[in-house]
């Protein structure tokens, strides 16, 4: 009984910590591909981690579906400036938070 309770509390912690921010996949980068041509699956992964690395220094990483593309189009750039990141990690992290936004 308890065992299965545990498990049942392992996989609810795993599935809360990886919906938070999922690891983008081959359909996200097909839908993302119709608003920014040429865009691949490799670099919404690029920008994935450029997102991890440079976005959860001050506070929790935001999952990305806690905006929409409007909002993300306002916050990056002033937060882009906090991380201190150049222009080229910005439009990445940019375009990774909006293919995955609600
Ligand atoms: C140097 C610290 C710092 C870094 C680095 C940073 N942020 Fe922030 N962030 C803040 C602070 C402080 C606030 C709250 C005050 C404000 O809005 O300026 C905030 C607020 C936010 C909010 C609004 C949260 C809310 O609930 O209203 C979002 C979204 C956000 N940051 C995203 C990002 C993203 C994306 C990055 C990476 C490009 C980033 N942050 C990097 C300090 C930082």
């Amino acid at each position: 009984m308890y065992k299965i309770a545990f498990v049942l509390l392992v996989l609810l912690v795993t599935a809360c910590g990886t919906a938070k921010i999922a690891a983008p996949k081959e359909a996200d980068a097909l839908r993302a591909a119709e608003k920014f041509p040429g865009y691949t699956l490799a670099d919404l992964q690029k920008g994935h981690m450029l997102y991890k690395e440079n976005c959860g220094k001050c506070h929790g990483l935001k999952s990305p579906r806690s905006l929409d593309e409007a909002g993300w189009r306002k916050i990056v750039p002033p937060m882009a400036k906090k991380a201190k990141v150049n222009a080229t990690t910005e439009d990445a992290i940019l375009k990774y938070l909006v293919t995955m936004s609600k």
